[in-house]
């Protein structure tokens, strides 16, 4: 393998990317499905334990079609489906999901490869198990999706995709992070003064995608013509800290697994903006001393839930 970049202890080696004319620019391989499972558990572990969901969803009467949008390894897809053994419950994503998880999952799963906002708004639905079909209008009775915030460049249509497909009653479920940094205990960001951050936020801006994914969602459905049915929020640690004992995990985890990924992220984030060379190498290092450079330093991570009337 042949590494791109080389920053103090971090060697960004080659990855495997989507192929998908989406902007997302994580990878899709092994040991992006490594980390995406390691980032599933520590969730649930900051959300209480127990569930990935928050949604009132085993309390709804009944449950025939579902779907996890930007389904990733499929983690949360084949808990829904377990949940919903009488349910369809579709798990969407730009990219396949791995083989093993397709081998083992549920018999109610199907897996579906294609890009959300790629949803015709003028098609009629079809039964072809493509993504027009999965969000057919009035048919779904749960939409979830989590950690968006990379992959989505219109969260506007996003939102109206899904309350168009929802049928009256169904419930949305959005779980995703605010871009900016916190620091513990203060209402200080101090990303705001992070230049690779401002880079990371123009570029994010340029190309449609939005920093405010978590605390946005609610007046994006509530545009859309649904009713919030509750917003929670919670720290995202990005670095283990006493006063956040259930965001632990996450932050170790975030050290661990997602840190050394930056090289690679900022590369592909900045690189559209033609940053490049000597002017990203210095950034990525700003970036990796900043994201571990202090106990607690947190993002909002929101999880917004929302029923068609
Ligand atoms: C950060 S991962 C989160 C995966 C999963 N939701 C989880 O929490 O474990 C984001 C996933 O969304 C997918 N994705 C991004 N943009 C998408 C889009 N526009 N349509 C469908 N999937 C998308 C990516 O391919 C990736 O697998």
């Amino acid at each position: 393998m042949v590494p791109a970049l080389v920053v103090g202890n971090y060697t960004d080696v080659e990855r495997h990317y989507h192929d998908s004319s989406s902007p997302y620019s994580l990878p899709n391989d092994a040991i992006e499905h490594d980390r995406l499972d390691t980032q599933a558990a520590a969730i649930v572990e900051m959300l209480g334990g127990g569930s990935p969901f928050l949604a009132p969803i085993r309390s709804m009467a009944s449950i025939c079609k579902a779907v996890d949008v930007g389904c990733g390894t499929g983690i949360a897809t084949v808990e829904m489906a377990r949940l919903f053994p009488a349910a369809t419950v579709y798990g969407l994503d730009l990219s396949r999901v791995p083989a093993a998880v397709v081998e083992r999952a549920p018999e109610n799963v199907t897996w579906a490869t294609g890009n959300v906002l790629e949803v015709d708004e003028h098609l009629e639905p079809t039964d072809d198990g493509g993504v027009d079909a999965i969000f057919a209008p009035d048919s779904l009775d749960y939409v979830f999706s989590r950690l968006l915030i990379l992959g989505l460049n219109n969260w506007p249509r996003y939102c109206k995709t899904a309350a168009r497909a929802l049928r009256s009653g169904g419930i949305i479920e959005i779980q995703d992070v605010d871009w900016p940094f916190h620091r513990v205990a203060t209402s200080e960001q101090p990303s705001s003064k992070w230049e690779w951050h401002q880079q990371t936020v123009s570029a994010m801006d340029r190309v449609g995608m939005s920093t405010r994914a978590g605390s946005g969602a609610a007046a994006l459905l509530e545009a859309a013509g649904l009713e919030i049915v509750s917003v929670q929020t919670f720290e995202f640690s990005w670095v283990p800290a006493p006063t956040a004992p259930r965001s632990r995990a996450l932050g170790r985890y975030l050290q661990d697994k997602f840190v050394p990924q930056f090289p690679a992220l900022l590369r592909k984030m900045l690189g559209r903006e033609g940053i490049v060379g000597a002017e990203l190498e210095r950034l990525v290092k700003q970036a990796l001393r900043d994201l571990s450079s202090e106990e607690g330093l947190y993002q909002i991570y929101t999880v917004t839930v929302a029923r068609k009337p």
